[in-house]
């Protein structure tokens, strides 16, 4: 043997550490794994108080979910964290849950408590869901479309309460697509749109080598006419500000069309009563202040390019905001803007210990801005991206979505935390594999979807929903006798409160060869009723006899492996030390 071979070969010693370091990891592996899975699940049984904390360490998955019989979304399985009865306000809940472990993401509608009302896979990944008023009807409006780094490549849509699409609008432009971002009708009846391009630019004064013809994403927003998609007015981030002036660091983009700079990253618009329009800029730090038609740039306020002095308390409270997302008007007379703070964007900009929601309040004639509010959550958050605070007028109080890190809350206009809602593990937040880009609140929904209630029976029980029907308080359970198959009769079982948004109702054993789910109103009255479904057939025993021949077989194969080798000597030479070989030699000598 050559040194060289006898180096390759590994020592018995080194096996052995080698190998007991492995069963020592294996068996720490096993143990936290069986707390974690068996032990934590039935010490929460017992002690309900722990439940919360053990969904925010993933005792419950990594993407909690709830399951019915009757239809096969999955929305969230919410963790309230902390509740007030003020949260439980009839208002409902606009979420788009998605995220690589979100299985069924799309618009969903919650209750306040987090109970499903409706959700749809049509339109898979969405943004910006909520309810918004246009031409004194209620619409479902929101961006789908393909989702590439932070830019959104899709389209916006408008539902109607029988949750068809009534408007389909497109950015306006050759190469042009629609962004997530934003999509805010305004008062005129136009909606306001993102628009990520990219192109190039001179970028020699972003340093590092950068030439004359980089790749930037830039970033335009669009008026667009809702009836005919016609484009009304267009800003484009380029021509108006500095690219170099960008906060992002971003050391490997610029160079190529594959890897554009994302030097400016407008997160929302809004337009005010004077036609201007209130955007912001997350790598900017900045909110912006654009004369409608002119597109000049009447101010701009933010920590290092602002045309404000912040005289708040707290020297730099009002301006120090970072990374933030969703500014809006609260009052335009008294100057008041509402604003997520994220503080942070992830590696390389982990600028604040926590993201808030906050209040500021700028002085047009004085040329001020000084802090008013901070909405907190229980704990620190980081939301590394996206994020929305939202005003909630008919109850002067605000929630607030945060954005990356899967939680809403909701405050009062002091800021006090009322309830904080959890809809993925909080230890998880961090790697955002389940978000939503924001979270919305908002009062009398009404839908009347164009599909009748669902009806599924499963172990002697029948389960009925109707997907986005609001109207539903009652549901009558109705079964058709044998002997009337032909008459199509159907009698009563059972009416019960309709509970959540699958309603359980013990069937009677035999008699009925059909049942149905019929959706009553708060009078009662008949709303419509689901197709019938067929009484249970006993299920075949067959595929329990094959799981359990397949269950000996496994126990018996794993048995024989670990005979065969225990009883090699070379393989216990290998793992147990010296001592105990002869032990076992012992032993084999004793078979001889
Ligand atoms: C979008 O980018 C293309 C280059 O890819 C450029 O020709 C075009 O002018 C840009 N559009 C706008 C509206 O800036």
């Amino acid at each position: 043997m050559t040194p060289a071979q006898r180096w390759l070969l590994p020592s018995a010693r080194a096996i052995r550490i080698g190998l007991a370091c492995a069963v020592v990891l294996a068996g720490l592996l096993v143990t936290t794994v069986f707390i974690h899975q068996l032990i934590f699940p039935v010490l929460a049984v017992f002690v309900p108080q722990l439940k919360t904390t053990f969904y925010d360490i993933a005792v419950y998955g990594a993407a909690p979910v709830r399951r019915y019989h009757s239809v096969d979304s999955q929305p969230p399985d919410v963790s309230v964290l902390k509740w007030h009865d003020k949260c439980d306000d009839d208002g409902q809940i606009f979420i788009g849950p998605y995220g690589p472990w979100v299985d069924t993401p799309g618009p969903t509608i919650l209750d306040a408590r987090g109970e499903l009302i409706w959700t749809t896979q049509d339109f898979n990944l969405v943004t910006n869901f909520r309810m918004q008023e246009y031409r004194g009807e209620q619409f479902l409006t929101f961006w789908s479309g393909h989702k590439e780094g932070a830019k959104g490549k899709g389209v916006m849509y408008m539902l109607n309460s029988r949750y068809e699409v009534v408007h389909k609008l497109q950015a306006v432009g050759e190469g042009l697509y629609g962004d997530l971002h934003e999509f805010q009708l305004t008062n005129d009846g136009t909606a306001l749109i993102t628009v990520y391009n990219d192109t190039t630019i001179d970028m020699r004064d972003f340093g590092f080598f950068r030439g004359e013809h980089g790749w930037v994403t830039d970033c335009l927003f669009q008026e667009i006419d809702i009836e005919t998609n016609e484009l009304l007015f267009q800003w484009v981030a380029s021509e108006n500000v500095r690219p170099a002036d960008t906060h992002y660091v971003q050391p490997t983009a610029g160079f190529s069309e594959a890897a554009p700079f994302d030097f400016f990253h407008i997160n929302s618009i809004e337009k005010d009563s004077k036609g201007n329009y209130l955007i912001s800029s997350r790598h900017f730090h900045t909110i912006m202040y654009i004369e409608g038609g002119t597109g000049n740039t009447l101010w701009t306020l933010g920590a290092d390019s602002s045309d404000f002095i912040d005289v708040s308390a707290t020297p730099g409270a009002a301006t120090d905001f970072c990374w933030s997302h969703h500014p809006r008007w609260l009052d335009e007379e008294a100057g008041i803007i509402s604003l997520f703070d994220n503080g942070n964007a992830g590696p390389l900009h982990w600028d604040r210990p926590t993201s808030k929601g906050m209040l500021i309040q700028i002085d047009r004639t004085k040329r001020t801005v000084k802090h008013l509010q901070d909405f907190n959550a229980l704990h620190n958050v980081r939301s590394n991206s996206q994020g929305d605070l939202q005003y909630l007028p008919n109850k002067d109080e605000f929630f607030m979505g945060w954005g990356g890190s899967a939680m809403w809350t909701q405050h009062e206009h002091n800021g006090t935390l009322l309830c904080e809602v959890h809809f993925a593990p909080a230890l998880l937040y961090f790697l955002e594999k389940v978000k939503s880009y924001r979270v919305f609140k908002s009062w009398g929904w009404k839908g009347d979807p164009q599909w009748p209630p669902r009806a599924a029976i499963h172990e002697g029980h029948l389960y009925a929903s109707w997907n986005g029907a609001t109207d539903v308080a009652f549901w009558r359970i109705e079964g058709r006798k044998e002997e009337e198959e032909d008459v199509g009769h159907f009698e009563e079982i059972a009416t019960v409160s309709k509970v959540g948004f699958e309603t359980a109702v013990e069937l009677p054993q035999e008699g009925f060869s059909r049942f149905r789910a019929v959706a009553l109103d708060a009078q009662r009255e008949v709303l419509q009723h689901s197709d019938p479904v067929e009484p249970e057939t006993p299920e075949s025993p067959l595929p329990v006899i094959l799981g359990a021949c397949a269950g000996v077989l496994f126990v018996a194969g794993l048995v024989g492996l670990l005979r065969y080798l225990l009883l090699r000597r070379e393989f216990l030479r290998a793992i147990f030390p010296w001592r105990r070989r002869e032990r076992w030699e012992e032993y084999e000598y004793s078979k001889l």
